[in-house]
């Protein structure tokens, strides 16, 4: 099932990609899913098990920071942060998905945003005290995704952290369709806009994004920026 809901999602991918506008299959995929004629291949509707771990292995003493979940899809990471008791801003590209989180959320304390990250809003610049970035940048492709990259860095207040999620491969392994994994060195290159890597996993996932599917090199990585 999965495996034909990731083959859709790649058709639609590669029909906005040919068009020359690599941002606007989300919105497709999101609203044919929403009427049944699509399955979004991701959304398992729990919060990610390894930003689970990671929190419960932190202690999870935010006290009443600030949480900023990029490309929140259905909501369920950033509906867990706030379960932990940050105040919790989500955002996607895709209108669709922002009003399926309020639909599965109603009471939420979420303040789920329609917004796409390569022009976030000014008020948005050096507030957060966490940013969970899962599985989005690895759905972009790569001329995107530098320029989304630059964007992430400033939006962390000073001293915050970056959590990380996202398929792995080595720089000369092939990346030929979506998802498009990153590369260790790409990582790394957020030391340049003023992050430092604090952690870097490199593990063979048998869980998470891809349930009941062959394990798949993940990263799980924690940076944050010096104040
Ligand atoms: C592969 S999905 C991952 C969703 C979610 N983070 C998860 O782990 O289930 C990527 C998400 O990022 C959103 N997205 C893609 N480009 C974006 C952008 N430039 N700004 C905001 N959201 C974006 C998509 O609509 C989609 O919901």
């Amino acid at each position: 099932m999965k495996d034909a809901a990731r083959a859709r999602a790649r058709e639609i991918a590669a029909n906005h990609l040919t068009r020359g506008e690599p941002l606007a299959w989300f919105e497709e995929l999101y609203s044919a899913a929403r009427v049944g004629e699509a399955e979004v291949p991701w959304a398992d509707r729990r919060p990610n098990p390894h930003l689970v771990e990671w929190m419960e292995g932190r202690g999870a003493d935010w006290g009443e920071g600030r949480a900023l979940v990029v490309g929140c899809g259905l909501g369920d990471d950033a509906q867990f942060l706030s379960s932990k008791g940050l105040a919790v801003t989500a955002f996607d590209i895709s209108p669709t998905a922002i009003g399926w989180c309020g639909e599965r959320f109603a009471d939420t304390r979420v303040d789920y945003r329609v917004a796409n990250l390569l022009h976030a809003p000014g008020s948005w610049t050096g507030r957060y005290d966490l940013i969970l970035e899962s599985y989005t940048l690895q759905a972009m492709p790569e001329e995107v995704r530098r320029v989304a990259m630059t964007c992430i860095p400033p939006l962390l207040a000073p001293g915050g952290k970056m959590l990380l999620i996202c398929r792995g491969r080595e720089a000369s392994d092939p990346a030929e369709e979506a998802p498009w994994p990153l590369t260790r060195e790409e990582i790394y290159g957020f030391e340049e806009y003023g992050l430092t890597v604090r952690e870097f996993e490199d593990f063979q996932d048998t869980d998470g994004e891809e349930a009941g599917s062959p394990p798949v090199r993940r990263f799980r990585v924690e940076l944050v920026k010096e104040s």
